[in-house]
């Protein structure tokens, strides 16, 4: 399965809908284009305007939906999703699909589309167990829809046993995870993420701008390219992306002191963090008392880790981010010859477009012999692009001339 894939999601009426959101986020961080579709028992349990926030599309309800059927009508849509995944599906929806009931615009799509179709089945243990929903199994699985799930544990209805349905990360894992090429399998990838913190009192300090954001797509685009990654954050409030290690710690020194603990055996580094430069000479035990009318910060300057990471003799593949607000690429060259390092992924930081703060960014990836410009796209996809181009310059071609 490819990135982009186009994915229809449908949900049914049961209480495991209130995980849909959290579903379409999953499937949207590995490369998929989500466009939902509602049954009128799942509007009871999740607003259709909560799903039309996180895909970030209509949620399409209705059949004979005259607005609709004007925009992406029924056969439209029906056309366009390569899967159609049913999450929650209901013991009611599963009968459905076997009889090629086409009733509402779910069932419909269903049976109107050629698209592969995969199930993540949730009900109370009984009706799972039921003879009429074994049999409809049965079938479903005999005409190769891909059944993922449930799992067992304890029910909403108070019972425990087998009917939940899969978490939406395993779900996700699942329908998309082996289409994900295992470019560093096998590789140990080291990431410095968000900004640091260089106190100057108990409650005063120096940072940089920086959400973290960049940083933990690239941990999770290395994971999902099956890395074993371990990633060093400064003080940023994001929860890290599972199956990562991550290391929280606050000022350049402390962050360079986990690098070198760690960067040894590592295959490539990505300095990511937007590190502060310069640290206050000293730091107060306690809190700085405003009484003066004018105050001199004397400043020293931090380690640079990337460059040392970059001029150990076991060095990795060394890549850097630049931040600049002028002269991209120029700036951005010097920083790659200068700290000597492999690729330096140059980000345009001034304006509204800036890469701060911001959910897409565009970048420019520059290497000893080239520069590759990478479109403005969501952080993840952006950094899925950055990896598979270092996978290419970490393995060229055998040249053929
Ligand atoms: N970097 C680092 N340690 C530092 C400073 C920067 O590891 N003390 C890394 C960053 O993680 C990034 C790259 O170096 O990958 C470029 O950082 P940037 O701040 O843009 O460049 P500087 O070297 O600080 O140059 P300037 O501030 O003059 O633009």
């Amino acid at each position: 399965m490819h990135r982009n894939t186009r994915i229809i999601l449908g949900i049914t009426g049961g209480i495991a809908a209130y995980k849909s959101p959290d579903l379409v986020r999953r499937l949207i961080e590995r490369g998929a284009e989500v466009r939902v579709v509602m049954s009128r028992a799942a509007m009871e349990f999740i607003t259709p305007l909560t799903l039309q926030a996180v895909s970030g599309h209509p949620v399409h309800q209705h059949l004979l939906d005259s607005d609709a059927e004007s925009g992406m009508g029924h056969i439209e849509l029906a056309r366009w999703a390569e899967i159609i995944l049913i999450a929650p599906a209901t013991a009611h929806f599963m009968a459905k699909i076997v009889h090629g009931e086409a009733d509402d615009l779910l069932s419909a799509l269903v049976v109107a589309s050629e698209a592969t179709l995969a199930i993540a089945p949730a009900m109370n243990r009984q009706m799972w167990q039921n003879p009429a929903t074994r049999h409809n199994l049965k079938t479903l699985v005999d005409r190769g829809v891909s059944i993922i799930g449930p799992g067992e544990g304890d029910q909403a209805c108070g019972e425990v046993g087998v009917g939940r349905m899969t978490e939406p990360d395993e779900i996700a894992q699942q329908l998309l995870g082996d289409g994900i090429p295992q470019l560093f399998s096998g590789k140990k990838i080291l990431v410095t993420a968000g900004p640091t913190w260089e106190a100057i009192d108990p409650v005063r300090g120096i940072s940089n701008r920086s959400s973290g954001k960049m940083g933990f797509a690239i941990a999770r685009a290395a994971r999902d390219f099956g890395a074993t990654v371990t990633m060093v954050r400064g003080p940023v409030n994001t929860t890290p992306p599972s199956g990562v290690e991550c290391i929280g710690v606050q000022s350049a020194r402390q962050m360079r002191d986990a690098v070198m603990s760690r960067v040894s055996g590592t295959d490539i580094f990505i300095g990511v963090a937007a590190v502060a430069d310069y640290r206050p000479a000293l730091q107060e035990d306690q809190k700085i008392k405003a009484k003066e009318p004018e105050i001199v910060l004397k400043l020293i300057k931090n380690p640079d880790i990337l460059a040392e990471v970059a001029a150990r003799e076991d060095r990795p593949f060394t890549v850097g981010f630049a931040a600049e607000t002028r002269d991209l690429l120029a700036n951005a060259k010097k920083k790659l010859w200068d700290k000597k390092i492999d690729v330096i992924v140059a980000n345009d930081v001034s304006g509204e477009d800036g890469a701060i703060d911001n959910d897409t960014n565009a970048a420019s990836l520059i290497h000893q012999t080239g520069v590759v410009q990478l479109e403005r796209a969501d952080k993840y996809r952006l950094a899925i692009s950055i990896l598979e181009k270092i996978s290419v310059l970490m393995n060229p071609e055998p040249s053929t001339a």
